[in-house]
C-alpha cells in the first residue's frame, strides 16, 4: 500500500484515532470525552466535553513557544503603495487589545459581531479578536451590496459591526460607510455600535453615539486573555449562495477547525512552521478565512494578506512579485487569476524579472481548473500547478493531490484524490454507486472530517434538506462529477443553480428573484453561461410584460443595475436576452440546464417532458442575436 492509501485507509476506517492523533497539534484547555460524537446521526460533532482557544492557537502559542519575533501577517498593499509586517508578538498586541475594544463594547462568548471590511490587516485582528472572546464573527465579503449585508445583518444579529472608511479597487476609490449605513437602515435588526477603522485613502464621517473611531478605541483598550470555548461551539458564520436569494449561514466550530486545517497546512499544502503561504483570495470567502487567516497561523506559519489584483496592480507580474519579495513557498488562489494574467502577458514575460526560485508549489480552486489554464500556468512557473476541490461547506479541501503525504503525477481535469477524511461517492439519481468515469452526483459518506459545518446557522432543518435528505447517510456536494479507475476524482461542476463567477460564488436563484421585481418582466431565468476570463458570467432570459416598448438594450441596462444595487458588481450581470417565452416541461419547470446548453453552443437533446419543443428553436434564435449559441 502507498504512503497515500495507508494514510486515507486509516482516516476512514478509524476516524476518532486519526483525528485524535491529529488534535495532539493544538493546545487544549481541556481535553475531549470523545473524538467522534455520533449520539446525534446525523449530526456528527468533533472532540465533544473539549475546551480550547482558537486565537490562543493561532496567535498566543507561537508567542509562548519562542516564535514571537517571526513575521506572522505581511501585508501587501499594492493599491496604497504600502508593505506593512506583524510579527507573532505583534499581532498579538493588537488582537489581545482589539479584544478589549470589543468586550468594553459589551461583546462576550457568543455574542455575534459582523465584519464587512476589505483586505486589509485589521480585518484579520478582527476575527481573531472575536475568536479570542469566543464571540461568533460573521464577515461579509465587501464587494456585497447593501441589501445583501442587510441580510446578513437580520439573520446574524450582531451586537457591533465592524467596517473601514473605504477601499481602493483597482484604481476605484469605494466608500465602505455609506454602504454600512444603507444595509443598517434597511436591516430589522439595530446592532449597538459601529467600529470604524479610519483609512488614508477616505475618511468616514461618524454618527455619534453608534459609530467609533477604531484607533480611538484602540488607544483606550486594554488587552484580554483567551476564553475558553467548547470545540462545538462556533467560531464564525459564513454565509454562502444557495438556490434562494436566503443565502445559507454556514457555521464553523472551534475544536474541529483548528484540528483540521493544522492539519492540512502539512499534510496538504506540503508546508511547515516558519514557512510563507499566500492565498491570494479575500477574507469574505472561506478561502480567506482558512487560509489567509486561521490555517497558516494555526501551523506558525507567515501569511500574505494582498490587497491587489493579479492584472492592474500595476501590471501582469503582480503575483511574481509577491512570492519573489516576500519568498513565498506556496500560493493559492483561483483559476480566474491566471486567466486573467495569461490574458495581459500570454508569452510570460513578466515572469522572467523575478526570482521564484524559493516557490513550490501553486495550489488552484474555487473553480474548475481548465486545462488550457492548468498547463499555461504549468509550463510558465515550471512546478507542480495542482487543482484542489472544495466549499464553502467543508471549509478545507475535499479532493487534493496532499503535497505532504504522497505527490501523484497530475492529470489535467482532475483534482486528484479524495484527502483523508473525505470518503467521497459517487451516486447516481437512484442513489447507486456509479462505476468508473460514470458521471453522477458527487457525495460524501458521512460522518463529514472534523472542520466541515456541523449545521446552518439557527437552521439545522434547512441543514438536513439541503445537505442530508438527499441520500441518507451521505453529504450531498451539488456537484457532478465521476472517479476514473485510478480513482482521480473529476468535478464537472454544479447540478444546482449555483454559478461560479471569478471564483465567486453566486446564486442565479437569487439574480432570478430580483430580475422578477422589474416593472417590465412577466417572467424570467438567469443561467450561468461559459466566460473566456470568468469562467461563468449570468445571462438573464426575460418574457416581457404585453405591451412593453422599451428596447432591448434598456431593459438589459436597467436590469445590470438592478443586480449591481442588490447583489452587488461582482454579479457581473451584464447581459440580458428577451425571449418570446421560455422552454418548459409539461409540470411547468423552466429547462435552464438545456438552455444553458444552447447558449454555450453544446450538443443537447430536447426532453421528452418538454412542453412546446419549438421554444428552443426560439430561444436559440433569440440567444445568436444577442451572441451565444454560435
Ligand atoms: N469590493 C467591491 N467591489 C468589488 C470587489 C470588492 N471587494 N471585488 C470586485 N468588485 C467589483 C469589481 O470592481 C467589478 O466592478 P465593475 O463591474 O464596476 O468593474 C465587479 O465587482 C466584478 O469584479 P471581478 O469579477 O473581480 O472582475 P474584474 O474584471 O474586476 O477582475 C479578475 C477579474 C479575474 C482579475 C478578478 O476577478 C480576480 O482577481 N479574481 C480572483 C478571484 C478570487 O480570488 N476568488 C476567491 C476564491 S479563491
Ligand atoms: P465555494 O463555496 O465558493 O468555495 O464554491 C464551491 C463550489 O465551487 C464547488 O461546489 C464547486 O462547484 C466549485 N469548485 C471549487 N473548487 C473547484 C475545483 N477545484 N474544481 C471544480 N469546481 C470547483
Amino acid at each position: 500500500m502507498g504512503k497515500y492509501e495507508d494514510v486515507f485507509q486509516r482516516s476512514i476506517q478509524d476516524p476518532a484515532g486519526f483525528w485524535g492523533e491529529a488534535a495532539q497539534a493544538i493546545t487544549w484547555d481541556k481535553k475531549w470525552d470523545k473524538v467522534l460524537d455520533d449520539s446525534k446521526k446525523p449530526f456528527y460533532r468533533w472532540f465533544t466535553g473539549g475546551e480550547m482557544n482558537t486565537c490562543f492557537n493561532a496567535v498566543d502559542r507561537h508567542v509562548n513557544s519562542g516564535r514571537g519575533d517571526q513575521t506572522a501577517i505581511i501585508y501587501d498593499s499594492p493599491v496604497t503603495n504600502t508593505v506593512q509586517k506583524f510579527t507573532y508578538k505583534e499581532l498579538l498586541d493588537q488582537v489581545s487589545r482589539f479584544a478589549g475594544v470589543l468586550k468594553d463594547s459589551g461583546v462576550t462568548k457568543g455574542t455575534t459581531v459582523i465584519i464587512y471590511m476589505p483586505m486589509i490587516p485589521q480585518a484579520a485582528i478582527a476575527m481573531l479578536a472575536c475568536a479570542r472572546l469566543g464571540a461568533v464573527h460573521s464577515v461579509v465579503f465587501g464587494g456585497f451590496a447593501p441589501h445583501e449585508l442587510a441580510i446578513r445583518i437580520n439573520d446574524a444579529k450582531p451586537r457591533v459591526m465592524i467596517t473601514a472608511s473605504g477601499a481602493l479597487e483597482g484604481k476605484k476609490l469605494l466608500e465602505y460607510k455609506p454602504l454600512l449605513d444603507k444595509a443598517i437602515q434597511e436591516a430589522e435588526h439595530k446592532p449597538e455600535k459601529c467600529i470604524i477603522f479610519q483609512r488614508q485613502i477616505v475618511k468616514a464621517p461618524l454618527i455619534a453615539g453608534r459609530d467609533f473611531d477604531w484607533d480611538e478605541l484602540m488607544a483606550k483598550a486594554k488587552p484580554v486573555g483567551c476564553t475558553p470555548v467548547k470545540a462545538t461551539d462556533p467560531l464564525y458564520i459564513l454565509y454562502t449562495s444557495g438556490t434562494t436569494g436566503k443565502p445559507k449561514g454556514v457555521v464553523r466550530d472551534n475544536g474541529g477547525h483548528a484540528v483540521a486545517l493544522c492539519w492540512s497546512m502539512e499534510n496538504i499544502y506540503g508546508v511547515k512552521p516558519g514557512d510563507v503561504y499566500w492565498a491570494a483570495s479575500d477574507v469574505g470567502w472561506v478561502v480567506g478565512h482558512s487560509y489567509i487567516v486561521y490555517a497558516p497561523l494555526l501551523a506558525g506559519c507567515t501569511t500574505v494578506l494582498y490587497e491587489g489584483k493579479p492584472v492592474g496592480t500595476p501590471d501582469a507580474g503582480a503575483f511574481w512579485r509577491v512570492i519573489s519579495q516576500h519568498g513565498v513557498k506556496v500560493m493559492f488562489t483561483a483559476p480566474t487569476a491566471f486567466r486573467a494574467i495569461k490574458k495581459e502577458d500570454p508569452n510570460g514575460e513578466f515572469i522572467k524579472k523575478y526570482d521564484l526560485s524559493g516557490f513550490k508549489y501553486l495550489f488552484l480552486a474555487g473553480e474548475r481548473l481548465d486545462p488550457d489554464t492548468y498547463h499555461w500556468a504549468s509550463k510558465l512557473l515550471k512546478k507542480p500547478v495542482i487543482d484542489h476541490w472544495w466549499q464553502t461547506e467543508t471549509g478545507w479541501p475535499i479532493t487534493a493531490n496532499c503535497m505532504g503525504i504522497e505527490a501523484f503525477p497530475i492529470k489535467p481535469g482532475s483534482s486528484t484524490k479524495p484527502v483523508p477524511g473525505y470518503n467521497v461517492q459517487i451516486l447516481d439519481t437512484n442513489g447507486k454507486q456509479a462505476g468508473p468515469k460514470e458521471t453522477g452526483l458527487v457525495t460524501i459518506k458521512l460522518p463529514l472530517p472534523p472542520g466541515t459545518l456541523p449545521t446552518l446557522w439557527q437552521a439545522d432543518d434547512r441543514f438536513l434538506e439541503s445537505y442530508l435528505k438527499v441520500y441518507p447517510g451521505y453529504y450531498f456536494t451539488s456537484d457532478g462529477g465521476y472517479v476514473d479507475e485510478d480513482g482521480y476524482v473529476y468535478i464537472m461542476g454544479r447540478v444546482d443553480d449555483v454559478i461560479n463567477v471569478a471564483g465567486h460564488r453566486l446564486s442565479t436563484g437569487e439574480m432570478e428573484e430580483v430580475v422578477s421585481t422589474h416593472q417590465d418582466v412577466a417572467e424570467c431565468a438567469v443561467i450561468g453561461v461559459h466566460d473566456i476570463l470568468k469562467g461563468q458570467v449570468p445571462l438573464g432570459l426575460c418574457v416581457l410584460k404585453a405591451g412593453v416598448t422599451k428596447s432591448e438594450e434598456e431593459i438589459r441596462k436597467e436590469l445590470s443595475s438592478m443586480i449591481r444595487n442588490t447583489i452587488g458588481a461582482i454579479a457581473s450581470y451584464k447581459e440580458t436576452c428577451v425571449v418570446k417565452r421560455l422552454p418548459k416541461t409539461r409540470s411547468g419547470k423552466i429547462l435552464r440546464g438545456t438552455m444553458r446548453k444552447i447558449a454555450d453552443s453544446e450538443p443537447y437533446v430536447a426532453p421528452s417532458t418538454i412542453d412546446d419543443p419549438v421554444t428552443l428553436g426560439e430561444i436559440e434564435d433569440a440567444l445568436k442575436k444577442v451572441g451565444y449559441a454560435k
